[in-house]
């Protein structure tokens, strides 16, 4: 692996030496220089990422000029394609700043009949906007939902892969909210949906936030890489791979892993699909470069000085609304406040503006020092540590442009990594003397997060009795077996499939659950699942803990394209989130619906989960037993 890598880095390293890409104009010295390359290199070794990582920095220099480099390293696909300046990635969250800023340009739109404001409020440009908390409905502003702060929690299992803007905004009523509007920081895609429906509603064309986005300021900035469309990145050969990590949680977390590809997580063209504002943007080291020039410069196209964004419209997104980190984690960090799709905060004394992304198989991290005219974009296409990866290297950068002393960022994360595995409650296993309701097989339904056809596994027709039977089979099996054995799970799904063809919805899923999700049904716990197209999820599974109360792991199947091994699981038991089902019922003990906690509903750490006497109010989303 390491002389894999050396071997790379020589590649790379000619490949950027025959496509100079550092602007002629300046004597200035290279920061992506060959030590930095060793660092980059190390630190994919380090975390020991199968991806790799683009990196753009910018610098304004004394003249007005610019010193520009970008730089790619590692791998950027599994046929070993190398990361280069025009290695296309999905920035994920950065594409929030590109929302915002449409907003912004909207309302310095002085042709627009009735004007906006940044403290217009959604209800009045957006048909039937509503949340489940009418004071909130009447007041959410446009600064409300940008800043993240309209008490609603990030409900990102709420939507499907074929969710729309609108129907998106139809479900928001049906959304439980965690806190009451302008109280506290709450991060919410679906805010950010809400946004990038403004150019849709108020311009006569009515273009989509893709559409809009890429006429006044990918195109009038010269960013023609960047794209809405995954076709198209696709198609261009350049998208790196989704890169991630079957990582063994039970063992040694950085240790070396099955290395998995994500199929890349939407497909849209041009006019992007619902997801554009939240995170729909894709772009490459070259573009970031032009992006952050003109993030300096206030708006500016950084070759021509024409006005692209009005600099009042950047300075306000750029400037803190809510509190998203109220005490810094280091030292040399400190609070940050939340503006647009930007994060305000300080390193080291130095005022820096920044925002993250986050999509299977790739992580990006976008900052700028408006004070220190220098900027720089870190992409990574590892699913598992990107997040890491891209900040031990954003900050090495950083320390090594103002030529402080480094910090070692790489030790100190998987310190804190591994500190927080430890502080994690430890799991109790399923009682021995745990008993199982009966009928729960069935649909569920919910506003917000639509239908479920929840399924017991293994069995063909649970009931109470059957359930009875299936767990005295199953402990006569394991009778023999020593203890210690019965403490670990092993998955015997074939076990557990019907010998005759079960054509029922329930009989599909029993029958291919152990294809699609392997090694996920642990046959000695009585375990419900269902089908869930979700842009983030494909099953939730629901294991059987006591009574009405049951485990819950949210599973994403990922297809491999090896016949031998079709599908693997991202987000399994191993690293459990320790969410829970409870299941409420009648005077005759039918099933009345589930409720889910235990922050399946994103509030974020810290706040409350919602009280009450009854699953129903306890729940943060509720499914209640359909016909
Ligand atoms: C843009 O503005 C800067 C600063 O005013 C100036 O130095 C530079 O020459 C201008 N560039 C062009 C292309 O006009
Ligand atoms: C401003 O609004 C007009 C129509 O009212 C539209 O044609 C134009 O594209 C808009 N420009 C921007 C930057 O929003
Ligand atoms: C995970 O690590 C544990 C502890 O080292 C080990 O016992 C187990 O076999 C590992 N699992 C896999 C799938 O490698
Ligand atoms: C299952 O849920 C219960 C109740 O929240 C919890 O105590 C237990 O640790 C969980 N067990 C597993 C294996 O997730
Ligand atoms: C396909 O999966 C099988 C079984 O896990 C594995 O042995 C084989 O190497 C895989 N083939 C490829 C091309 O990855």
């Amino acid at each position: 692996m390491l002389r894999l890598i050396a071997l790379l880095s020589l590649i790379c390293t000619a490949l950027s030496a025959l496509n100079p890409s550092q602007d002629a104009s300046s004597a200035a010295e290279r920061v992506l220089d060959a030590g930095m390359e060793e660092f980059v290199l190390d630190t994919i070794n380090e975390w020991s990422s199968p991806g790799g990582v683009a990196v753009a920095f910018v610098r304004e220099l004394d003249d007005g000029g610019w010193q520009v480099e970008t730089q790619g390293y590692g791998r950027a696909k599994e046929d070993d394609t190398l990361v280069d300046e025009n290695t296309l990635f999905a920035i994920a969250s950065n594409s929030k700043l590109f929302t915002a800023t449409a907003a912004g340009m909207l309302i310095s739109n002085t042709s627009i009949s009735p004007p906006l404001s940044w403290d217009t409020k959604l209800a009045s440009v957006i048909p039937g906007f509503a949340t489940m908390d009418p004071i909130a409905s009447a007041e959410i502003t446009i600064t409300d939902a940008m800043s993240h702060r309209t008490g609603i929690p990030r409900h990102d299992m709420s939507y499907s892969s074929s969710e729309t803007v609108d129907s998106a905004m139809k479900k928001l009523p049906h959304l439980k909210p965690s806190a009451d509007l302008r109280t506290i920081w709450q991060y919410n895609n679906i805010m950010y949906v809400a946004l990038s429906y403004l150019p849709t509603l108020v311009l006569p064309s009515r273009p989509s936030i893709a559409q809009y986005v890429k006429e006044h300021v990918f195109d009038p900035l010269d960013l023609h890489d960047t794209t809405y469309s995954s076709r198209k990145a696709l198609s261009s050969g350049r998208l790196a791979d989704g890169f991630a990590r079957q990582v063994n949680y039970s063992g040694d977390i950085f240790g070396p892993a099955i290395t998995r590809t994500h199929p890349f997580f939407i497909d849209t063209d041009e006019r992007g699909n619902f997801n554009a504002g939240a995170g729909g943007v894709i772009s490459n080291a070259k573009d970031m470069a032009t992006w952050l020039q003109a993030l300096l410069l206030e708006g500016k196209n950084p070759r021509t000085n024409a006005t692209v964004i009005p600099a009042d419209v950047l300075r306000k997104v750029s400037s803190g609304i809510s509190v998203s980190t109220p005490t810094a984690a280091y030292p040399e960090l400190g609070p940050v406040v939340y503006g647009g799709g930007q994060m305000r905060g300080t390193y080291r004394g130095r005022e820096y503006i920044e925002h993250g992304g986050s999509v299977p198989g790739f992580r990006t991290q976008i900052t700028r020092f408006p004070n220190e005219r220098f900027g720089l974009a870190v992409l990574v296409n590892d699913d598992t540590y990107g997040s890491q990866m891209h900040e031990a290297i954003k900050w090495r950068v950083v320390d090594s442009f103002l030529g402080l002393q480094p910090i070692d960022w790489s030790d100190r994360i998987k310190s804190k990594l591994l500190a927080e595995r430890e502080k994690k409650p430890k799991l109790l296993p399923r009682p021995d003397d745990a008993t199982v309701p009966s009928a729960l097989e069935g649909r569920y339904e919910d506003a917000g997060y639509g239908g479920l056809l929840l399924c017991w596994m293994g069995a063909e027709d649970i009931s109470r009795e059957g359930l009875k039977n299936v767990q005295e089979d199953i402990a006569f099996l394991l009778s023999d077996l020593k203890e210690a054995h019965l403490q670990e799970r092993h998955p015997k799904e074939d076990e557990a499939a019907p010998a005759a063809a079960d054509t029922s919805d329930c009989g599909k899923l029993r029958a291919t659950a152990p294809t699609v999700l392997p090694g996920v049904i642990d046959s000695s716990v009585p375990t419900l699942l269902a089908k869930w197209d979700r842009v983030w999820a494909d099953y939730i599974k629901l294991a059987h803990y006591d009574g009405g109360l049951f485990n819950v792991t949210v599973l994403k199947s990922v297809p491999t394209g090896n016949a031998s091994e079709p599908f693997w699981v991202a987000g399994t038991d191993d690293d459990p989130d320790l969410s829970n089902a409870e299941f409420a019922f009648d005077e005759a003990g039918g099933a009345l619906g589930f409720g889910l906690t235990g922050g399946i509903w994103g509030a974020g750490a810290g706040v409350p989960s919602p009280k009450g006497d009854t699953p129903q109010a306890r729940a943060e989303v509720w499914f209640t037993r359909g016909a």
